[in-house]
């Protein structure tokens, strides 16, 4: 029986937020997917009923509120009921529903919300009848939504303005927006949002490139996307062009930085469309976050989300642009049907990341950025092997009751990108380019599976060519099989030289200035001096080189991991003002749990996250939290 819950709902999820076990009794159906006979596409991370029903298009009415910190809307589903269902199940998680309506009448109707689960949040069931057509939620988010961060104008460049931005993957599009939350689902979406009249609001979407004085904005993303695609930010932000479809949004302090930094972005989508076929989203802009931003880059559909700590001042970061650009096709175009198929996002997108660097900027670079992958693939299949969930180290994965993000680590993208990579050497470029093209074509705006892919993949490249592969042990094996292909770098060799020379000599033996080398190749050296390397030379390093406020944050969170392993403690100053500045969890993970490995050093980690952690989104305190055993 359906119960009208009104917004009790939000005190209950607060009070059962302490469960942890995913399957509740509030979940009665599992979902499956728009194909109900294909076991392997139910997404067990979505309460959703879209083999049922479904949403097609989603229209958002939003209210920014940056006074109370949150969002207040109304969001109009119109869906689609393929099997007479009378209930509409959707995913919510600390939001605060205040009424349903059904049609274009807006007849109030009846709701029930399930048991709060700490992970998956709730299933929002909604009373329909067979001809409902449309289904508009009321709703506001609550100070717990985990995809937004408010920050107060002190946290972002200008210091004048507040600023709001969204993360909606992997499964937190739930909590700003009451939706059927599962990558198997693709739906349309307008918006109508009102912020302050100072501030500019931009979508996932077609967007504005200036403020109007009405402070009300309209967006449309007419493509079929997954939910975690939508995302919103707001902020004081301007726009400025770098190719005839291609722009950068960001801070007027940064916008300068932000546009030479990304000057090669038309290259980039050139080089895109001559592997793989055409862009499909008209425009390609990139806005550039305030640091707190957790992750590196977000392939928001026309507009990626991207940290700061890119602007190097000299484009040496920009593969992550490459990255995030490739997910207009692998991931935005053809979609992981769950998230146990994540590898199929991102190690196709590594995958053809690496070709377009190696199409710009040459192979001897591009093999230089893949080395470093990797053996950082190598260190962490060592890791998983060790912990608590050695399967882990399958591309298949298994979540059954577990976060999707403890998919995030570099087997997804790293041994997805090497399978990719012998693929072709197995098969021969050029027909491994065809054959990846042609994927894209036929599975565009559609999601996939791994086993649809094994399967498309045997009769399109494998038999048809008579080429003998083995898949089975890349996908639901172990480790990186013996049969990868093995990448050698010339210009890192000349670099482990040099590190024997530092062994025998001194920081000034090197005879190299900062910039002989690139990123890559201080990285290189960076993540292999010697274990034993003595606090002087360790002095000797930063006197020369400076890493520690080198600007360069790939260098400088090195530098930082290495002074803490090294027990140089020169570096403590500017370690803190970045841990205090940036918060991209990629370089705040590798140096607190580096911190954590002495008892001096956790004092320090505690002391600096005390500071630091009103400044970090959801994404990475929730991490960090756990790490260092944090109490609220
Ligand atoms: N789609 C990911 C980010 C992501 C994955 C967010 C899973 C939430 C859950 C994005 O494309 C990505 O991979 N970003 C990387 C950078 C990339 C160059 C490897 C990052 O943020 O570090
Ligand atoms: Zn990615």
């Amino acid at each position: 029986m359906i119960k009208l819950i009104l917004s009790l709902a939000v005190l209950i999820s607060v009070m059962t937020a302490c469960n942890t076990s995913p399957q509740k009794e509030g979940q009665t159906k599992k979902n499956t997917s728009q194909n109900p006979n294909d076991k392997n596409k139910k997404d067990m991370h979505s309460y959703s009923n879209v083999d049922e029903v479904h949403t097609k298009h989603l229209h958002l009415n939003l209210n920014i509120d940056f006074d109370q910190k949150l969002v207040h809307g109304i969001a109009v589903h119109q869906i689609e009921n393929l099997s007479e269902a009378d209930e509409m199940i959707f995913d919510i998680k600390d939001l605060e529903i205040e009424k349903v309506t059904l049609g274009e009448d807006d007849q109030e109707t009846e709701f029930e919300i399930g048991e709060a689960d700490k992970l998956m949040g709730s299933p929002l069931k909604v009373k329909i009848t067979p001809e409902t057509k449309v289904v508009k939620i009321h709703y506001k988010t609550t100070e717990h939504t985990e995809a937004l961060q408010f920050l107060n104008a002190q946290q972002t460049a200008g210091k004048k303005h507040p600023y709001l931005f969204s993360q909606g993957e992997a499964i937190l599009t739930r909590t700003w927006i009451p939706c059927q939350d599962t990558p198997g689902n693709r739906i349309t979406y307008s918006a109508d949002v009102k912020v302050p009249s100072d501030l500019l609001a931009v979508m996932s979407a077609d967007n504005p490139q200036k403020k109007n004085n009405t402070g009300e904005y309209h967006f449309e993303m007419k493509n079929p996307i997954p939910s975690y695609l939508i995302a919103i930010a707001v902020g004081d932000l301007e726009f400025h062009a770098v190719g005839p479809r291609s722009g950068v949004y960001a801070e007027p302090s940064m916008i300068k930085a932000a546009a030479y930094e990304l000057s090669d972005m038309e290259k980039m989508i050139e080089s895109a469309e001559s592997l793989y076929g055409p862009y499909q989203w008209g425009r390609y802009d990139v806005i550039v976050l305030p640091p707190s931003f957790p992750f590196g880059g977000m392939e928001n559909p026309k507009l990626t989300f991207a940290t700061p700590t890119i602007l190097a001042g000299d484009k040496s970061l920009v593969s992550l642009i490459a990255h995030e650009l490739a997910h207009s096709w692998s991931g935005n175009l053809v979609t992981n049907a769950t998230w146990e198929d994540f590898w199929l996002n991102e190690g196709f997108t590594v995958y053809f990341e690496n070709r377009i660097m190696e199409q710009i900027y040459g192979k001897e670079y591009a093999d230089m950025l893949a080395l470093i992958e990797y053996q950082e693939l190598q260190h962490e299949v060592e890791e998983i092997s060790e912990g608590k969930h050695p399967e882990d180290t399958h591309l298949k994965l298994d979540l059954e009751g577990r976060n999707p993000d403890d998919g995030m680590t570099s087997i997804a993208y790293v041994k997805g990108a090497f399978f990719l990579k012998s693929l072709e050497e197995a098969a021969g470029r050029e027909s491994f380019d065809k054959f990846l093209k042609q994927y894209f074509t036929e599975h565009q705006f559609q999601t996939v599976t791994t086993e649809d892919f094994v399967k498309y993949l045997d009769q399109n490249l494998l038999s048809k060519n008579n080429i003998e592969f083995n898949i089975d042990e890349w996908i639901y094996g172990p480790g990186i099989p013996e049969s990868s292909v093995k990448i050698v770098s010339n210009r890192f060799q000349l670099v482990d030289e040099k590190i024997e020379v530092l062994k025998s000599g001194s920081a000034k033996d090197l005879g190299l200035k900062r910039n002989d080398w690139s990123t890559q190749e201080w990285l290189h050296f960076l993540r292999h001096l010697p274990a034993d390397l003595d606090v002087a030379k360790m002095k000797e390093l930063d006197d020369v080189y400076n890493f520690k406020s080198c600007g360069n944050s790939e260098l400088m969170a090195e530098w930082y991991v290495q002074s803490i392993r090294k027990g140089y403690k020169g570096s403590e100053a500017d370690m803190e003002k970045f841990l205090i500045n940036v918060g991209r969890r990629k370089f705040l993970m590798p140096i607190y749990r580096e911190l954590a490995k002495s008892e001096e050093g956790v004092a320090l980690a505690k002391e600096i996250y005390n500071k630091a952690r009103p400044n970090y989104h959801a994404i990475s305190t929730n991490s960090i939290d756990e790490l260092l055993a944090y109490e609220i």
